[in-house]
């Protein structure tokens, strides 16, 4: 039986992923970061199967002390086959810093799975790898966030207050960019693994599961903009840019399942370009070198 490992399984898009992948009779680890409400929100879940084969593993993508015990923890694994970086956050309004010091955007998002997917694949032969990024990623899309610019690192890292930006227009740019950071570590990644003519072949994709106002990513929105989703849930749903996890999952299952593509990005089940910058190798180095800086090991050199 092969086993995945999904990020954020305990909530919508990754919740149903995870109910997919236990259909499929794949082994599911569930890295979460509050069991007891994992625990909840499976029992809560009448479609999951709960005879299948999951555990549920603790997990804080934000803490690097955390994503290193959670790989300390799973000796008990000959092999991993996948893991699906689901797990993310959007904070409106607010700036919020990781215990590390970090935006905990950035933190989570990007420098929690690069630290997470490398260690993995220091100890196991990981063959797939989902990277759920966003269309936001992309400043020409048409939405009203504001647009994704990678400067460099250490602003995303430690960014000042712009005061040109309301708080939430610059939390905005803190997701955004880290979609658009999501896609740039995806390509290296493969970059970088290709360049080492590995016996094992690790197939790496990034996706765009699409507008889904259903899950809980918008949880920390301030009324007005709860508000705001509610009312593009509703366009979108006369409009059709409305999109369901229930159904965005079964695409990320598709690129577990898949056997040759890697290093692309997808907008659902449909492979297409990503953002102009998302194939800028030099911010995708730099992106690299600074988060190993950040996480204080060096990887795939
Ligand atoms: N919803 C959309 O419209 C949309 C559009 C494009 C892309 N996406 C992407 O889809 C992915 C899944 O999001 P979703 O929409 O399903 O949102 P969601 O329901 O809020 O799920 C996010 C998951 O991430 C987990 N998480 C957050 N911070 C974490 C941390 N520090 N450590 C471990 N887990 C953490 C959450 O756990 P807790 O329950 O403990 O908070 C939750 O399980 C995200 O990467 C998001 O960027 C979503």
């Amino acid at each position: 039986m092969k086993t995945i490992i999904v990020t954020g399984a305990n909530s919508g898009l990754g919740l149903w992923t995870t109910k997919y992948l236990l259909e499929l009779d794949y082994m599911v680890i569930m890295a979460c970061r509050n069991i007891d409400k994992t625990k909840k929100a499976i029992a809560e879940f009448s479609e999951f199967d709960k005879n299948k084969h999951f555990i549920i593993k603790e997990i804080d993508l934000s803490d690097f002390v955390s994503i290193r015990n959670f790989v300390d923890d799973l000796n008990d694994f000959k092999e991993i086959y996948g893991l699906d970086c689901n797990a993310g956050i959007t904070y409106a309004g607010q700036f919020r810093y990781a215990k590390n010091g970090i935006e905990e955007t950035f933190a989570t998002n990007c420098l929690g799975h690069f630290l997470l997917t490398n260690l993995l694949l220091e100890k196991f032969n990981l063959e797939r790898i989902v990277i759920v990024s966003s269309a936001l990623h992309d400043p020409k899309i048409k939405a009203p966030f504001t647009k994704a610019v990678f400067r460099n690192i250490n602003e995303l890292a430690y960014p000042q207050i712009n005061p040109n930006l309301t708080f939430t227009k610059q939390a905005q740019e803190f997701y955004t960019t880290s979609k658009l950071c999501n896609i740039l570590f995806g390509y290296e990644l493969d970059r970088r693994l290709k360049s080492k003519n590995l016996s094992r072949t690790t197939l790496i994709n990034s996706i765009n599961p699409g507008f889904m106002p259903d899950t809980n990513l918008g949880r920390s929105n301030k009324s007005f903009e709860r508000i705001t989703r509610i009312f593009l849930k509703f366009i979108g749903t006369i409009f059709g840019f409305v999109d369901f996890p229930q159904v965005s999952a079964k695409a990320i299952v598709a690129l577990f399942q898949q056997n040759s593509i890697s290093g692309k990005y997808f907008d659902k089940f449909k492979e297409i370009p990503s953002s102009d910058d998302s194939y800028n190798t030099e911010f995708a180095k730099s992106l690299w070198k600074g988060s190993e800086t950040l996480v204080g090991s060096k990887f795939l050199n």
